[in-house]
C-alpha cells in the first residue's frame, strides 16, 4: 500500500489491532539474524503491515552513490535524506517493503554490493537517521504493524507494545546468509560472507548514534540452532502474551 493510500485508509477508518494483541511489534537484531524474515512472516500471520526499516537506509545509500556523493560527505549526505522524495509501500501482502524515489521502483537495487559495501557508513550520519526515524514513526501511527531493524525498540518506537531481538552466533548467521546467496545463484565465498558480516556487526554496534543493542524490555532470542518455524512459535507465543 502507498503512503498516500495508507493515509487515506487512516482517515477513513482508523485500524486497530484487537485489544489483547500487541499492536506494534518491534524485530530488531543484527545483520543475518533473520529479522526481516520473521517480522515479515509474524505480519503476515498477524494480518498487520510489515517495514523493514533496513531498506530505507539502502536507499539513501542508493541515491547518495548515484549523485557520486562523498561518503565521508555526512553534510550533504544528511541533507539527501532530509529532502529526498522517498515513497514507502508498506509490506501488507508478503511481498516485501517496495521504495519508489521520484516516482521510480528502486527496489531491485538495494541489495547492490555498492549499496551492501556503503551502507553501514551512510546510517552512521545522524541527519539521516533523524530523517529516516520520523518518518518510520509516521508510518507505524496509520495501522498495526510490525517493524524490523536494530534500534526500533530502542529508539523508534521505545512504546512498542512487544519487542524481539534476534541474535545468532557470527558463524551461524554467515552460514544462513551464505545459503541465501546461493539459493539466489550468485557466487561467492563463505569466508567474504564471515568478514562482510562481522564489518557491519562493528560498525553497527559501534557508532555512535542509536548503536545496535537491545531495548532493555525487549526478549531476547538466540537463534542458533533453531529453525524459522521454532522462532516463529517462540515469537507468536510472545504476541499471545508468553513469555
Ligand atoms: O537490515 P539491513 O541489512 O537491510 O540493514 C542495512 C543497514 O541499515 C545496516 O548496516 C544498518 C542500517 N540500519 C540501521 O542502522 N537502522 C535500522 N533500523 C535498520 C537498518
Amino acid at each position: 500500500m502507498s503512503e498516500r493510500a495508507a493515509a487515506q485508509k487512516t482517515a477513513d477508518d482508523h485500524v486497530r489491532a484487537p485489544d489483547n494483541r500487541p499492536r506494534k511489534v518491534a524485530v530488531d537484531g543484527s545483520a543475518a539474524s533473520g529479522k526481516s524474515t520473521i517480522g515479515r512472516r509474524l505480519a503476515e500471520q498477524l494480518g498487520y503491515a510489515f517495514l523493514d526499516t533496513g531498506v530505507m537506509y539502502r536507499a539513501v545509500t542508493y541515491a547518495a552513490l548515484e549523485r557520486g556523493l562523498s561518503l565521508q560527505d555526512s553534510g550533504s549526505i544528511g541533507e539527501l535524506a532530509q529532502t529526498l522524495p522517498i515513497d514507502v509501500s508498506l509490506d501488507c501482502d508478503g511481498s516485501g517493503t517496495r521504495i519508489t524515489i521520484d516516482g521510480s521502483d528502486v527496489t531491485s537495487h538495494l541489495r547492490s554490493q555498492p549499496v551492501e559495501d556503503a551502507v553501514s557508513l551512510v546510517s552512521r550520519i545522524a541527519a539521516v537517521r533523524n530523517a529516516l526515524v520520523s518518518r518510520q514513526r509516521e508510518l507505524a501511527e496509520r495501522q498495526p504493524i510490525v517493524m524490523a531493524g536494530r534500534d526500533i525498540g530502542t529508539v523508534v518506537l521505545p512504546d512498542a507494545d512487544l519487542k524481539v531481538y534476534l541474535d545468532a552466533s557470527i558463524e551461524e548467521r554467515a552460514r544462513r546468509r551464505y545459503a541465501d546467496f546461493l539459493a539466489a545463484g550468485d557466487e561467492v565465498s563463505q569466508e567474504i560472507v564471515l568478514e562482510d558480516i562481522r564489518r557491519r556487526d562493528r560498525i553497527d554496534s559501534e557508532r555512535e548514534v542509536s548503536p545496535l543493542r537491545p531495548a532493555d524490555d525487549a526478549v531476547i532470542i538466540n537463534t542458533d540452532g533453531l529453525s524459522l518455524d521454532d522462532v516463529m512459535d517462540r515469537v507468536i507465543g510472545l504476541v499471545r502474551g508468553g513469555k
